[in-house]
């Protein structure tokens, strides 16, 4: 190991605040945070640092949708995402927003210096607007017909069905997804960066090896093809930071997102009194090192170092990119149950479970990682608790047992020692190279040698034999030995674990330094299973939340949140609601539907006449105890026509999930008959 520490900040991309957190984006944090930990535990200065994504048109929708400002949903999505990563072992060492006065500062900066060395400019441009919503519309924000396969539903940049891209007004039978009105065309003035002016530096940037060999050939095929401005500006309404002197102009989510590394660090820097300078000056020497997805690869090897270099900051030393989760060979999908959220995992499993398993999954590479449900079973089981704790576990009975906790003052098998040691530089380098599926290999070699071992001096045969005694503690020792080594070598992926372990072999904080020592004529505690096997049943658990998760999102997307505090619907004159005839009723029949398990079927009685109703409240009440009840309905409603019969109006009730929608009910005095106003 070099002796030289190293000055290192490390990132992973900062997910956006308008949404929880999967499995799919677990597997970078996992990655960057393994990397950052080995970092770490080999002596280096290594801050790792991240942010929520707050800004941008979908959280501004979401947020409108939920009936709460923005403020309040990156807030909650906040503390939501930092819990689900601080559950998961990533260990921030800072964990900000974008929505922070830091980033607002470096984004006016940055925007600036670039300006001021004619980095920007301004051009007219034509974009599609809404004119209900009153607001431009990007792309995601537009549907209709693909123009090359019809298929309908499409979005504005690319077909799902025939992988076509287009301009949103190459779209056939477009409409705002914000109004459902159609879009116009309406110009206006936009603010562009010219990546062109860094084209050289690009070049020379990608041939000098920051990133993986595949993203750069992308990249350069880009660069060959000649580079266009980007937009960085959006029109208001906008959820982020106004461009300074351009009233009613917003920086794009996408330029002040990466700043927000900067501004997450600089945050760091405020709270332990350490120099940002020193870190993002142009000519520092400390590295910063990226991790990223592959789908976000462009922004951040091409958009990010340009702005840094043009604004006088120092370039990223190494962009990672990764490939995306799958799910037993697929695209993880919400209907199969397998998009899974970072909380509904850690609700039934162990997460170092899944820090296990990607990491014996991860390469340096951009392809992507199939976490395998069955797989995933097998191999945790055999590798962390079929090997490595069975280690800990088969020796450390002898040990409390026999030699009241005292492990022995010399060892048995100085080989296997030397063995460890030998392989720990080549597993130090596979962390470094992220090769982490390698360096899982050869760990879990080294636990199929220290069980080897134990089966053959077979201490339980050994015990028996009195005058054989100082044997077994030698050997069991020595695998307790083997196993405090196998916890230094896995601490990266099992920090839990591995704090586990040191709690039960009485030792302070392990380091990759201490690979070398033994604990010789050391007292351990009593030991207790570290991790426990994975179940079949577990995982199933996980898919049937999962299917559950997605009816609770996809009632946040169509606006109708499960929050009892939905927001109030648009205001409506005196006219539309005086067209409504309320009237109170009793309910003289109720009984249940066949084949539904929301609704019941009600006769009542309104004074002139009985009316037959179905509602939705079968979740609620038992037929039996509505009966005799006064309730409100609405009289004039059109009958409808459903699968049981027509339903000749609707009672009001209560709530908005299925099994939480309780009837109104008039005070005593009301009649049946008499108007509602
Ligand atoms: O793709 C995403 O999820 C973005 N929120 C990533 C931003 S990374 C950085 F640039 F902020
Ligand atoms: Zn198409």
């Amino acid at each position: 190991m070099s002796s030289e520490s190293r000055e290192i900040v490390v990132t992973s991309a900062l997910p956006y605040a308008n949404g929880p957190i999967h499995i799919g984006h677990m597997l970078e944090y996992v990655q960057t945070d393994i990397w950052a930990r080995f970092q770490k535990l080999r002596g280096h200065d290594c801050i790792y640092v991240c942010a929520d994504d707050a800004h941008g048109t979908p959280i501004m929708l979401r947020a409108q949708a939920e009936g709460v400002t923005p403020e309040q949903l990156i807030e909650r999505m906040h503390q939501e995402h930092l819990r689900d990563f601080s559950d998961f072992g990533v260990a921030f060492d800072n964990y900000y927003s974008t929505h922070s006065e830091e980033n607002r500062f470096f984004s006016e900066y940055i925007y600036t210096q670039l300006r001021e060395a004619g980095h920007i400019r301004r051009r007219v441009i034509s974009q599609a607007y809404d004119p209900k919503a009153e607001m431009f519309l990007p792309d995601r924000f537009i549907k209709g017909d693909c123009p090359n396969c019809g298929s309908g539903g499409q979005y504005g940049d690319n077909c799902e069905n025939c992988g076509a891209t287009y301009a949103s007004t190459d779209l056939k039978n477009p409409v705002s997804v914000v109004s459902g009105e159609t879009p116009i065309e309406k110009d206006s003035e936009q603010y562009f960066f010219k990546l062109e002016d860094f084209e050289d530096m690009l070049k020379a940037w990608f041939a000098a090896g920051h990133v993986q060999t595949e993203i750069a050939n992308k990249m350069n095929e880009w660069l060959d093809e000649g580079l266009l401005d980007w937009d960085i500006s959006r029109n208001a309404p906008y959820w982020g930071f106004e461009i300074p002197d351009a009233p009613g102009k917003y920086f794009y989510v996408w330029l002040d997102a990466p700043i927000g590394y900067m501004a997450s660090f600089k945050n760091w820097c405020e709270t332990t009194g350490h120099d940002f300078d020193h870190y993002w000056n142009r000519d520092s020497e400390t590295e910063l090192v990226q991790f990223v997805g592959k789908d976000i690869a462009r922004f951040h090897t091409m958009f990010w170092p340009a702005m840094l270099h043009g604004a006088g900051f120092r370039k990223p030393s190494a962009v990672h990119c990764h490939g995306f989760l799958t799910v037993d060979g697929q695209k993880m999908s919400k209907s199969r149950g397998t998009f899974i959220m970072a909380r509904t995992y850690l609700e039934h499993l162990n997460p170092e479970y899944l820090r296990y398993y990607f990491a014996a999954k991860l390469g340096p590479g951009i392809d992507d990682i199939d976490l395998n449900l069955e797989d995933f079973t097998t191999r945790v089981n055999s590798d962390l608790v079929g090997k490595l704790v069975n280690i800990a576990s088969r020796c450390a009975g002898f040990i409390n047992k026999r030699f009241d906790g005292k492990l022995a003052p010399r060892l048995s098998n100085e080989t296997l020692n030397q063995q460890y040691l030998e392989a720990a530089d080549a597993i130090a380098d596979y962390y470094e190279n992220r090769e982490f599926g390698k360096a899982m290999r050869d760990i879990m070699a080294l636990a199929d040698k220290a069980n080897q071992y134990i089966d053959e001096k077979q201490p339980w045969v050994t015990i028996k034999d009195e005058s054989r005694r100082q044997e077994v503690q030698e050997v069991c020792s020595a695998g307790l030995n083997r196993f405090r080594q196998l916890v230094i070598l896995l601490k990266p992926v099992l920090p839990q674990l591995a704090q586990q372990a040191e709690a039960f072999l009485k030792v302070e904080d392990l380091k990759w330094a201490d690979l070398g020592d033994n604990l010789l004529d050391h007292a351990i505690n009593r030991f207790q299973p570290l991790m426990t096997r994975i179940e079949p049943v577990f995982i199933e658990r996980v898919i049937e939340a999962t299917k559950k998760d997605l009816a609770s999102e996809q009632k946040i997307q169509q606006g109708q949140s499960d929050s009892p505090h939905e927001a109030i619907a648009a205001e409506i004159n005196y006219d539309d609601f005086a067209k409504l005839d309320f009237r109170v009723a009793r309910i003289v029949g109720a009984k249940r539907v066949e084949k539904s398990d929301k609704l019941l079927q009600l006769t009542l009685d309104i004074g002139s006449e009985t009316r037959n109703v179905f509602a939705g409240i079968a979740g609620a009440y038992q037929p039996e105890e509505l009966e005799g009840k006064l309730t409100v309905m609405i009289a004039n409603l059109a009958p409808r026509k459903m699968r049981f019969g027509v339903s000749e109006g609707m009672v009001l009730a209560a709530g908005g999930g299925d099994t939480e929608l309780y009837i109104l009910n008039p005070d005593a005095g009301a009649k049946p008959g008499m108007r509602v106003s």
